[in-house]
C-alpha cells in the first residue's frame, strides 16, 4: 500500500495506489479519472498530467476526456453544490427564470463556482422530480415550485 512521504495515508498516496490499481489495462482514463475526482475533488492540471504521464498517453488525451464528460470538474467545487434542473418539466413551467436568478443573485454561470467559494452552479439535465417543476438542489436537499423570489429566500440561509 503506497503511503505518502509523511508517512500517512494521504490524497498523494491514495492516488499513487489508483494508478498502480489500472496498471497495464485497457479502457482506464474514464475510472482512473473518476477515481481521482473521488480523492481530489476536482481534476488539478498536475493531475491530468501526472495520469498523462503514468499510462503513456498525449495530455491533450486526457484532458479531451476530462473536459469532454459533463461529470468531470476541472476547478475546485464551492461549499455548496446547485443543481437547477434544465428538463422539459421544469422549463415549462419557467425553470429558465430560476436559473437566471441564480445566476444573477451570485453573479455565476453555469459550470462556475461564486467569488466568495460559496456556490457553484452545475447543469443538470432533470432532477427526477418533475411533479414539483419548476426544480433546483442544493446538496442533498430538493427544493421545488420554485420562484425567482423563494430562490433568494433560499440561497440566504446557506
Ligand atoms: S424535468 Fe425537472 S425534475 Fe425532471
Amino acid at each position: 500500500m503506497g503511503k505518502c512521504c509523511c508517512g500517512s495515508d494521504c490524497q498523494d498516496s491514495r492516488f499513487t495506489e489508483i494508478l498502480e490499481q489500472y496498471k497495464g489495462k485497457d479502457g482506464v482514463l474514464i475510472p482512473v479519472l473518476q477515481k481521482a475526482q473521488e480523492i481530489k475533488g476536482y481534476l488539478p492540471e498536475e493531475t491530468i498530467r501526472a495520469i498523462a504521464d503514468y499510462f503513456n498517453k498525449p495530455y491533450s488525451e486526457v484532458y479531451g476526456v476530462a473536459t469532454f464528460y459533463a461529470q468531470f470538474r476541472l476547478k475546485p467545487s464551492g461549499e455548496n453544490i446547485i443543481r437547477v434542473c434544465a428538463g422539459t418539466a421544469c422549463h415549462v413551467r419557467g425553470g429558465k427564470k430560476i436559473l437566471d436568478k441564480v445566476c444573477s443573485e451570485l453573479n455565476v454561470a453555469p459550470g462556475e463556482t461564486s467569488a466568495d467559494g460559496k456556490f457553484s452552479l452545475e447543469p443538470v439535465a432533470c432532477l427526477g422530480a418533475c411533479g414539483l417543476a419548476p426544480v433546483m438542489m442544493i446538496n442533498d436537499t430538493t427544493y421545488g415550485r420554485l420562484t425567482p423570489e423563494k430562490v433568494t429566500e433560499i440561497l440566504a440561509k446557506y
